[in-house]
């Protein structure tokens, strides 16, 4: 019994980091990482100042697949740029996403702590 117990837990915890992993790879196949890192300034905010800035908002993830599509307003952004966060004042639109995949990358980021 003892045997099959930690087989299972070992199988649940592959299926976790296998999820992230499969959205961090959506992430690099959809060129995002060229602009963001979950952790280090790059041309866009890190995907972990995005989870702060929208943590406990209800509609995030919608708004976020939302802005992922069509990208931020241009040529005045959200402000990123302003506080120094990122080095373009706004995201172009990312036309190869679908919007399954924009929720699951929108999911994905917000949960990133
Ligand atoms: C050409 C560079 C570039 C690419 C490619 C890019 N981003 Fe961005 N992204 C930015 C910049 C710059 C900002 C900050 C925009 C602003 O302040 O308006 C940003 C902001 C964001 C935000 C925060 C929006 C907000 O409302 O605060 C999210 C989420 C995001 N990007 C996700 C993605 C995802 C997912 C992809 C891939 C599908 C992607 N980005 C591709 C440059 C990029």
């Amino acid at each position: 019994m003892k045997v099959i117990h930690a087989s299972l837990l070992i199988a649940a915890g592959l299926l976790c980091s296998g999820a992230s992993l499969a959205d961090e790879a959506l992430a690099k196949a959809k060129g995002c990482l060229a602009c963001h890192t979950v952790d280090k300034k790059l041309i866009g905010p890190t995907y972990k100042e995005v989870a702060q800035k929208y943590a406990g908002q209800k509609d995030a993830e919608a708004k976020l697949a939302t802005t992922i599509v069509k990208g931020t307003p241009t040529p005045a952004g959200v402000g990123w740029q302003k506080e120094g966060k990122a080095t373009l004042p706004f995201m172009p639109p990312n036309a190869t996403v679908k919007p399954d995949e924009a929720a699951k990358l929108a999911k994905w980021i917000l949960g990133l702590k």
